[in-house]
């Protein structure tokens, strides 16, 4: 077992070797900070991942759920094509609104909507432009379980789910709180659903990650 600092370190490898930021990407983190939100978007190497991961599985249309100041929506929507569209879905209209100065800051604009309103509330109302090529869950804990239902109705074939937080810092080998639950939820559902091959990949707090083949 690889020690934490031993980690740490190889993280930062990563970081300055694969997946550096530019001047926006530094700016939403600090002004993320500045504004007094929570510093819980995710670490550069593992939004370079979830990146190459939107370019690996050719992804035009995107959802995300859980936009914070707009990090990695930054990373994902500059993995699309030109004609690509990204919808991010935030239930803070504080959140949503800098979020939205910073995909204008960042050029991005015209191939991001940000929506105002809870995931739950939110989805059903893109499920007329179905079927979604991939999905990032980034949100509230105990609707992971429900976000997966709908990727596994929503989205085509080939298409995938990811979402952060899988390990939920280790939470999931001793579920106390609802949150906890809802990661437990959602990690056996997923590696149990007919509709997806899937796993964790063992980056940061973990991606899930599935694919639907059916
Ligand atoms: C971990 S942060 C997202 C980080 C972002 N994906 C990033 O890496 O830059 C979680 C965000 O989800 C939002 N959120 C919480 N509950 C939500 C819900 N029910 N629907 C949509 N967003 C929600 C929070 O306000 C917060 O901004």
């Amino acid at each position: 077992m690889m020690s934490e600092d031993l980690a740490r370190r190889l993280s930062q490898y990563v970081n300055q070797l694969f997946a550096q930021e530019d001047e926006v990407l530094k700016y939403v983190r600090q002004q993320t900070a500045a504004h007094g939100l929570p510093l819980i978007n995710l670490e550069a190497n593992e939004a370079r991942l979830i990146q190459l991961l939107v370019r690996l599985s050719a992804a035009e249309r995107v959802i995300e759920v859980g936009t914070l100041a707009g990090y990695s929506g930054i990373w994902i929507a500059r993995a699309l094509p030109a004609h690509g569209k990204l919808v991010t879905i935030e239930v803070s209209s504080v959140h949503a609104e800098l979020a939205r100065a910073h995909f204008e800051r960042a050029g991005l604009s015209h191939k991001v909507t940000v929506l105002q309103g809870a995931g739950v509330q939110m989805l059903p109302q893109l499920e007329a432009d179905a079927p979604w090529d991939l999905m990032f869950i980034d949100a509230d804990k105990v609707s992971y379980p429900n976000y997966l239902a709908w990727a596994a109705e929503n989205l085509r074939l080939g298409g995938a789910v990811l979402a952060d937080n899988a390990f939920w810092q280790g939470h999931i080998l001793n579920p106390q709180s609802e949150d906890d639950h809802g990661l437990v939820n959602f990690n056996r559902m997923l590696a149990k659903h007919p509709q997806f091959e899937c796993s964790i990949i063992e980056i940061g707090d973990g991606i899930a990650l599935g694919i639907k083949t059916e």
